[in-house]
């Protein structure tokens, strides 16, 4: 059989907090060749505690690489057309493992967890004035439970294994990347210990004006330095792939490892916002708005983060972005297929809420996770109201659908009103987007046009884009006049706005209960 000429080919390796994909790309067309996806096991063991096991993320990866290895050699493609791998994932979720063994010490803590609820409490209640925004000058983030540095300080605080490697020098620190990163290039043999300033950024450890780990957040958190990565650029090479030659994936192994961003970072480059002012939302287990404010970081008045967006190489400016999260919007599916067990799939959860077309009045607010942008309340928690004997398991799955799009709603708000510059469409990307039902109330509630590409993986394209980019590799130009054409679908409203304003001044009323049912 012959082999089929191509361009050179850029991978990615996306991590997400649901699932784990790999993926290949044609650095000349951004067409996408071959990809494999794994889903990843998420445990509770308590109430609020959301935790993945470190080695089942790094299996997936493996299995995701391999199984895609296979889909290429069937497909003639050569795998040694692969110049350069990219790294993107899930942000803050957070890991030590012994450096000497190898070995995770404690599971990953995701970044949805909240058991740091009555630290972060206590941290709040102890600086002048109560204000939850007391390192948002170095940081760009209010003190919540989202971000690493508190998760890092309860496993030194409480996990005697974790307690023990750093008193004797051997605990590494990392968020996803990092740990993959360290694992792909060597491991205990050798491996590579850094992240990326957009991962850095999410740590509460990192400065975003000097752009690297700020030595007095480390002490107001208690965190030895020696225990963090490196931190690099976004898009440079970190160090090569190391793969065991008895692995399917060792025909992998000498490949660059040259981009790293954190999922919502990767998005916005996959989604070619580089100009101040662009932005985007994806929809996965959470759902995040960033707005590109060009090399200035812009402190927000309404409740958004600043963060950093990219730096796509060493001597590269930095680019920050504003970002709006929402802890839940893809989570909201998953829980009611596996705790309600009202639907079985995705796609059922279109089906059902479709069959209705209305949530008849009842309102969904799921805040598992406490509530995130703009309010930052973790104590409040989940609320269905509006509930009438004639309420049905489609009404709710109507309203959850609904929810995301009314959290969204929100943040997009309080973007137009730190920026003063209103969007006048949105750009989507992410796993619920191939849901026109949401993507159609998408639009009616923001009463703007939803622009979504037909490749669903800017993620990973993103990814790709940096690790094609890097020097050294220069397979894939970031000048936009050589960036492909970018195929998309546009939602545009339908319901006229005093509805649209009607149900998102209920949806208000309902968030207000969330915060406020147990007092
Ligand atoms: O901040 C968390 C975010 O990076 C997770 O993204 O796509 O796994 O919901 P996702």
């Amino acid at each position: 059989s012959h082999r089929i000429m191509l361009g050179p080919l850029v991978a990615a390796i996306d991590q997400g907090t649901s699932s784990t994909r790999f993926l290949v790309f044609n650095s000349k067309t951004a067409e996408l060749l071959s990809h494999h996806q794994v889903e990843i096991k998420q445990s509770f063991p308590k109430e609020g505690w959301v935790e993945e096991d470190p080695k089942e993320i790094l299996q997936s990866v493996y299995e995701c690489m391999e199984r895609t290895c296979e889909k290429l050699t069937q497909l003639n493609i050569d795998i040694s057309n692969i110049k350069a791998i990219g790294v993107t994932n899930q942000r803050e979720t957070t890991l030590v493992w012994d450096k000497e063994t190898g070995e995770p010490l404690y599971n990953a803590i995701v970044w949805l967890d909240l058991r740091t609820q009555s630290t972060v409490e206590r941290l709040i209640n102890k600086t002048p004035g109560r204000n939850k925004n007391h390192l948002k000058h170095k940081t760009g983030l209010p003190i919540s439970t989202y971000f690493s540095a508190v998760k890092l300080r309860w496993l030194m605080d409480n996990v005697d294994e974790v307690h023990q490697a750093v008193v004797s020098h051997r605990a590494m620190f990392g968020t996803v990347d990092s740990w993959l990163i360290w694992c792909l290039t060597g491991g205990k043999s050798g491996g590579v210990h850094c992240t990326d300033v957009t991962n850095a950024s999410r740590t509460m450890l990192f400065n975003i004006h000097t752009m690297d780990w700020d030595p007095e957040l480390c002490k107001y958190f208690g965190i030895p330095m020696e225990i963090l990565p490196r931190v690099r650029s976004s898009s440079e090479i970190y160090g090569l792939m190391k793969i065991c030659s008895s692995r399917k994936s060792g025909a992998l192994s000498g490949i660059p490892i040259s981009g790293c961003l954190g999922d919502q970072s990767a998005a916005l480059v996959g989604q070619m916002c580089f100009q101040d002012g662009q932005a985007k939302n994806t929809y996965g287990t959470g759902c995040f708005l960033l707005r590109n404010t060009g090399v200035k970081p812009v402190m927000s008045e309404h409740g958004l983060l600043t963060t950093v967006a990219y730096k796509l190489g060493r001597d590269k400016p930095a680019c920050y972005a504003l970002e709006g999260s929402v802890a839940i919007a893809g989570a909201v599916v998953r829980w009611l297929q596996d705790n309600l067990g009202i639907i079985g799939s995705s796609e059922e959860l279109e089906k059902l809420a479709a069959s209705v077309g209305t949530s008849y009045g009842c309102y969904f607010v799921p805040a598992f996770s406490g509530l995130y942008a703009p309010y930052w309340e973790p104590s409040a928690r989940g609320i269905i109201c509006g509930l009438t004997q004639f309420t049905n398991k489609s009404h709710l799955a109507f309203a959850a659908l609904e929810a995301v799009c009314f959290q969204t709603r929100e943040i997009l708000d309080a973007m137009n009103q730190d920026s003063g510059i209103p969007l006048t469409q949105l750009q989507v990307d992410g796993g619920m987007t191939s849901n026109k039902l949401l993507m159609q109330l998408q639009a009616d509630i923001l009463c703007i046009p939803v622009v979504k590409p037909s490749m669903p993986e800017t993620t990973a394209l993103g990814a790709a884009m940096a690790a094609g980019a890097a020097e050294g590799v220069s397979v894939w130009s970031l000048n936009p006049e050589d960036l492909s054409e970018v195929t998309s679908e546009k939602f545009e409203p339908q319901i006229n706005p005093e509805e649209s304003e009607f149900r998102y001044a209920r949806w208000k009323k309902a968030v207000e209960k969330s915060m406020n049912w147990e007092t």
